[in-house]
C-alpha cells in the first residue's frame, strides 16, 4: 500500500497542497452546532467535502444553511464541533487567513468602488503587490466576461453583471473552497439557467471545490454532483441528485425535491419480493419491496406524476400488461398544460387524486386526455417508492 504512505501525504503537503491524500476529504465537518440564544440554527452537522467537488446545500429557507456557511468561513465560531481543512482545524484561523472565500447571497458588493476595484479589494488586504494585482484582476475580468466594464461603479451594472462582479471578486485570491450562499437567487429564470452552467464549467475549469446554497431544488440538481438537504439546522440526506430524487429517505425530501404521489399505507402483504399494499385513496398496490425491512411502522407509497402512464383502457402492449400491474380506474379532474409537459389530475374510483405528468412530443397534439374522460393510470412495483410516515 505505498500510495498510502505518509511519505506521499508530507511530499504533497511540501508542495503546498494542503490535500494530503486522495482518501482523505479537503474538508471534514465535525458535529457543528450554532445556538443563537436558545435556537439551534445548525444542529450536529457532520459532513465530508472531496477536493474539486461541486456540492449544494438545499433547504427551505431558515433551516441554516447561511449561518453553516458562515462557520466554514469564519464569520461565526461552532459551539461545538470541529471544522478541519486538509486534515487540521480550522477554528482558530480568521476569515482571510483561511483558503476559503464566501460569495454573499446580497453580493456585498462596495457601491463607492469600481468593478476592478471591487475584484482587487480582497487582494490589497492581503497584501499583494500592484505589479501582481493587475494582471490578476485583468484575468478574473476575463474570467468572468467583464471586459470593458472595468470602471463601472455597481449602480451602472445590470443584476447578473453585479453577480459576475462578486464571483470574480471571491475567485480572485483562488480559495481552495469557495462558498456560494444563493449565488443566482437574484437573477431572472433565463439568466440564472444559462449562468447555472457557466459555474459549473468555470469550477470544471479552475478545477476548485464549490459548496452552493440553494433553496431551489431544480437549481441544486442541475450543478451539483452531491447534494446535502438541511432541515431545522440537520442534514436529512446527503446523496446524488438521482438518489436523492429516485429514493428520497423520507416522505418530508421526498416532498421537497419535486412533486410526488403519496398513499397512506393501511396494511400491508408480503408477496416474494413485492408488497400488496392497501390504501385508503389508491385500493391496492403492488410494490417492490424496500431495500431496508419496514418493521411495523406506518408508511406510505409514493409514485412520481412522469412514472404514471394513462391510458383509455390500460396498458396498451402485452409486456406492458405484464409488467404495470398497478392500474387505477379514474376520472380526469384538472388539466395543466405547462409546455413541454401537460399534469393531469386523475379522480382515482377509489377515492384518491394521482397527478400524472404526460410529456408533449408532438407540437400538434391537442391534450390527449379531457376532462371528465375515462382514464387508466397505471405503473410498475418498481415506480412506486415505500417511505415511513
Ligand atoms: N445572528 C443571528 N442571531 C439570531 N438568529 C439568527 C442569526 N443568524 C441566523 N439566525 C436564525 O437562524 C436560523 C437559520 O438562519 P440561516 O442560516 O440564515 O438560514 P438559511 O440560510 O437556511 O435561510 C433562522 O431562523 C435565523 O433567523
Ligand atoms: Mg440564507
Amino acid at each position: 500500500m505505498t500510495d498510502e504512505s505518509p511519505r506521499t501525504g508530507a511530499a504533497a503537503n511540501a508542495a503546498g497542497d494542503a490535500y494530503p491524500g486522495a482518501s482523505e476529504p479537503l474538508l471534514r465537518i465535525e458535529g457543528v452546532a450554532k445556538t443563537f440564544g436558545t435556537f439551534r440554527a445548525v444542529d450536529g452537522v457532520s459532513l465530508d467535502i472531496k477536493a474539486g467537488e461541486f456540492f449544494a446545500l438545499l433547504g427551505p429557507s431558515g433551516c441554516g444553511k447561511t449561518t453553516l456557511l458562515r462557520m466554514l468561513a469564519g464569520f461565526e465560531a461552532p459551539d461545538e464541533g470541529r471544522i478541519l481543512l486538509g486534515g487540521k482545524d480550522i477554528a482558530q484561523a480568521l476569515p482571510h487567513e483561511r483558503p476559503i472565500n464566501m460569495m454573499f447571497q446580497n453580493y456585498a458588493l462596495f457601491p463607492h468602488l469600481s468593478v476592478r476595484d471591487n475584484i482587487a479589494f480582497g487582494l490589497k488586504r492581503a497584501g499583494m503587490s500592484r505589479a501582481d494585482i493587475v494582471p490578476r484582476v485583468a484575468e478574473m475580468v476575463a474570467l468572468v466576461k467583464l471586459e470593458g466594464l472595468e470602471k463601472r461603479k455597481p449602480d451602472q451594472l445590470s443584476g447578473g453583471q453585479r453577480q459576475r462582479v462578486a464571483l470574480a471578486r471571491a475567485l480572485a485570491r483562488r480559495p481552495q473552497l469557495l462558498l456560494l450562499d444563493e449565488p443566482l437567487a437574484a437573477l431572472d429564470k433565463k439568466l440564472r439557467e444559462n449562468t447555472q452552467v457557466e459555474l459549473m464549467e468555470l469550477q470544471r475549469r479552475l478545477g476548485m471545490t464549490f459548496i452552493v446554497v440553494t433553496h431551489d431544488q431544480e437549481e441544486a440538481m442541475t450543478m451539483a454532483s452531491r447534494i446535502g438537504v438541511m432541515k431545522s439546522g440537520k442534514l436529512a440526506q446527503v446523496a446524488s441528485p438521482r438518489e436523492l430524487y429516485e429514493a428520497p429517505r423520507s416522505r418530508w425530501i421526498a416532498e421537497f425535491v419535486g412533486d410526488i404521489n403519496l398513499f397512506d399505507a393501511e396494511s400491508k402483504l408480503r408477496d416474494g419480493h413485492r408488497l400488496v399494499v392497501g390504501t385508503r385513496d389508491a385500493g391496492t398496490l403492488v410494490v417492490a419491496e424496500p431495500r431496508q425491512p419496514l418493521g411495523d411502522v406506518k408508511f406510505s407509497v409514493a409514485i412520481r406524476p412522469e412514472k404514471i402512464k394513462l391510458s383509455r383502457r390500460g396498458p396498451a402492449s402485452e409486456a406492458g400488461r405484464e409488467t404495470a400491474i398497478n392500474a387505477l380506474d379514474g376520472v380526469i379532474a384538472d388539466i395543466c398544460y405547462l409546455g413541454g409537459t401537460t399534469t393531469y389530475k386523475v379522480k382515482l374510483d377509489a377515492g384518491g387524486i394521482v397527478e400524472a405528468s404526460v410529456a408533449n412530443s408532438a407540437r400538434l397534439d391537442v391534450d390527449a386526455y379531457s376532462l371528465n374522460q375515462h382514464v387508466v393510470a397505471w405503473f410498475t412495483p418498481d415506480d412506486c417508492v415505500v417511505l415511513p410516515s
